[in-house]
């Protein structure tokens, strides 16, 4: 007997249900000088959720590896929810303040006016902030709760470290830094690459690092789970430069056409939208390769969401 299709709809769905669930709940109702409201405006009811994907398509890969006690499990599973939540806190932050006007100045996300056009700029700037704050909060829980499995302390510092290099210096924000200082210039492929990398690769890299680090991971597992979220890191923001080219805003709920206008160097303008097309193509087919490599068997959903960071629409 054939096993049925994978579906990435019905997955994602019951996936979704549980990190919106506790997004909802972790982000507070109140908070000093109405900021609150722009912190959940900022994250709920509205983006991909990607990165929480990852973090959950990579744990389920591991977990199908090994053996778990219940309580492990349940320990881990608790984990790798605080993971996906915590890592989409870090990505709304990161929109918030790359839409502000010292930034890329856009008044259009998730289909909805941006959070600075919203609440205003200090507002916007603070809500960053505070959602940063609440991603290493919800990784450190106190293990007070009876109810909810203790998260051993050495899983807390691994997941905080990940994080923490995957949106600093060597990750998101010094990609972004070099995004900045680089318009209008152009900026040879390993220039680009590296920008891109960083910018928006190392928080996709680390979401999959993140999920794989709940465990169990051979160090096979965790070699081929490095490679196959570069390559999905990678592929992400050349599909997003693509999209900024061939999509319409309705459909992206962004401002499209921004990057030419701002004179960004992306995929598209070094190389065009057909090499860039196949250069996201080229990188799906390493991202599968390296899940071939991993011996891991419950790759299904890692699978399919590379497919989707390539194929999306939006
Ligand atoms: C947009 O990310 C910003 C980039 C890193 C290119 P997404 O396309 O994942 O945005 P949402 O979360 O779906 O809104
Ligand atoms: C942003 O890249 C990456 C982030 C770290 C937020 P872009 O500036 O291309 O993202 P969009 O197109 O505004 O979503
Ligand atoms: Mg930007
Ligand atoms: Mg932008
Ligand atoms: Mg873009």
């Amino acid at each position: 007997m054939t096993a049925p299709p994978f579906d990435l709809t019905l997955w994602t769905a019951s996936h979704l249900k549980r990190v919106e669930r506790a997004l909802e709940r972790w982000i507070p109702l109140t908070a000093p000088a109405g900021l609150a409201a722009s912190m959940r405006y900022a994250v709920l009811d509205g983006g991909k959720r990607l990165r929480p994907l990852l973090v959950m398509g990579a744990r389920e890969a591991v977990m199908g590896s090994q053996a778990e006690s219940p309580t492990e499990q349940a320990m881990r599973d608790d984990a790798a929810l605080r993971a996906a939540c915590a890592v989409e806190l870090i990505h709304a932050y990161s929109l918030v303040h790359d839409d502000m006007p010292c930034m890329d100045n856009d008044v259009l996300r998730r289909g909805k006016p941006t959070v600075h056009v919203q609440f205003g700029e200090a507002q916007a700037l603070l809500a960053g902030d505070t959602l940063q704050a609440l991603a290493f909060e919800i990784l450190t829980p106190l293990n007070q709760d009876p109810a909810e499995p203790a998260m051993a302390p050495a899983l807390q510092a691994r997941l905080c470290q990940l994080l923490a290099r995957a949106s600093g210096h060597a990750g998101m924000a010094g990609g972004q830094a070099i995004d900045l200082a680089s318009v209008g210039l152009s900026l040879t492929e390993d220039q680009l690459r590296h920008m891109h990398r960083l910018k928006t690769g190392a928080l996709l890299h680390g979401s999959v690092m993140m999920g794989s680090a709940c465990g169990p991971a051979t160090a096979t597992a965790q070699a081929a789970l490095e490679r196959y979220g570069e390559a999905i890191g990678l592929a992400f923001q050349v599909v997003d430069d693509v999209l900024d080219v061939t999509a319409d805003s309705a459909t992206l709920g962004k401002t499209a056409g921004k990057d030419a206008a701002h004179e960004k160097p992306t995929y598209v303008s070094l190389m065009g939208l057909e090499r860039s097309q196949q250069y996201a193509r080229d990188l799906l087919a390493q991202a599968l390769a390296a899940l071939d490599d991993s011996r891991l068997t419950h790759t299904h959903a890692l699978r399919a969401l590379a497919h989707m960071v390539v194929d999306r629409s939006h």
